[in-house]
């Protein structure tokens, strides 16, 4: 969750996110996926209309996201909608000003969703975002017959999430739930990194709470150990082997939210024993020795020896590619420095703490 306050969040058995695989059941709250629409805030609704041919473009565990578009310009945007007593009721309320202000700063990097506004009308807040016209990589891959995506793609992939946790661990940001519904595709399918509902800034203090959703979630994680940027480079290792294979690297049932959490931690501990590191003979025949070792890397079970992000960017696998570019864009080179210095990460932390404290 969040951490703009010293105290550590409660942990709660509903915090926990359903894993990208298993079909959702629990509808969030009372916002129809068709049907009735929420009103717009009043202060937007000479700007912004719904696009009603298809308004509901997302759905996830906390929010509803609609397709809107500016009267004006008639640009099309994304706009998620979250129900603040929902969040509350579950000892979530505090991260909905966090989520807001990480994804304004983290909004500087090209390979994250902007924000552009948001507002809170009637328990309801809005964010409107940049509208990835693709959705997200499991939509990519459920449209690819093969169940896999070519391998050209997945190094785009891979080459576009690496850039945007490098840019995010720049800014002292840890994502925490890097999965298949968090990463959307943009025009000219770049991948771009969204929901940050479990983010944290990276501080002295290192968390060591639950945050997540569990298949994704790195061994440190399910310990109960100090999270670092690791935890996202592993995350990002499930994602490259689900688009690479075809399937998710781990599949055990861990049962529901009936099961107490300390078994399903150990399910998930022993699968990733048995399977990591990743052997060459589990490798399938179409994917490349190459892919496979960056995986590989990603998915390093030790935590001082798994790679940071910019360190997985100079694998020979993407810097042999034509093209390859360490980062995304001259725009970013101000703000992506090799580590947040004290003073950028102070600057965060006190404006997620004053935003938390807004009323929206
Ligand atoms: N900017 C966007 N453009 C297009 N589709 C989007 C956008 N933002 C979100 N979506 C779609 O909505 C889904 C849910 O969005 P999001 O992850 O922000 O919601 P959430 O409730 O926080 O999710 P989670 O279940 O991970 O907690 C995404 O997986 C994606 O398919
Ligand atoms: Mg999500």
């Amino acid at each position: 969750m969040w951490t703009f306050s010293a105290a550590a969040p409660r942990l709660n058995v509903e915090n926990i996110r359903p894993i990208a695989h298993t079909p959702r059941t629990d509808r969030p709250f009372g916002i129809p996926s068709t049907g009735h629409l929420p009103a717009l805030p009043t202060a937007w609704l000479d700007r912004y209309e719904f696009v009603t041919s298809m308004p509901v473009i997302g759905q996830g565990a906390y929010g509803t996201v609609y397709q809107v578009r500016c009267r004006h310009s008639l640009q099309p945007f994304a706009c998620k909608v979250m129900q603040r007593h929902f969040l509350e009721t579950r000892g979530m309320g505090a991260q909905i000003g966090a989520e807001i202000s990480t994804m304004k700063h983290a909004s500087a990097s090209c390979r994250v969703v902007r924000l552009l506004e948001f507002a809170e009308e009637r328990g309801l807040i809005f964010l409107v975002l940049e509208l990835c016209p693709f959705g997200n990589l499991l939509h990519e891959l459920g449209a690819h017959p093969g169940g896999f995506l070519p391998e050209e793609r997945v190094r785009r992939c891979a080459e576009h999430l690496l850039q945007g946790l490098m840019d995010l661990h720049s800014f002292g940001i840890l994502h925490r739930d890097i999965k298949m519904e968090n990463l959307l595709v943009a025009t000219g399918g770049s991948v771009k990194i969204t929901d940050f509902g479990w983010a944290t800034t990276i501080q002295q203090q290192a968390r060591t709470d639950l945050a997540g959703s569990f298949h994704a979630m790195a061994p440190e994680i399910l310990r109960g150990e100090p999270q670092t940027a690791a935890v996202d480079v592993w995350s990002a290792g499930i994602v490259l082997f689900h688009v690479a294979v075809g399937r998710p690297l781990l599949s055990v049932d861990i049962g529901d939210e009936s099961t107490a959490l300390t078994v399903r931690r150990r399910r998930l501990l022993c699968e990733i024993q048995r399977l990591c590191p990743l052997q060459p003979a589990a490798r399938p025949a179409h994917v490349s020795e190459s892919c496979w070792d960056l995986i590989r890397w990603l998915l390093t079970l030790a935590v001082a020896a798994r790679p940071t992000a910019s360190q997985a960017l100079t694998h020979k696998w993407l810097t042999s590619t034509p093209g390859f570019h360490p980062t995304c864009g001259p725009a970013l080179s101000k703000l992506s420095t090799a580590t947040p210095t004290s003073s950028s990460l102070s600057s965060l932390r006190s404006s997620m703490a004053s935003e938390t404290a807004l009323s929206l």
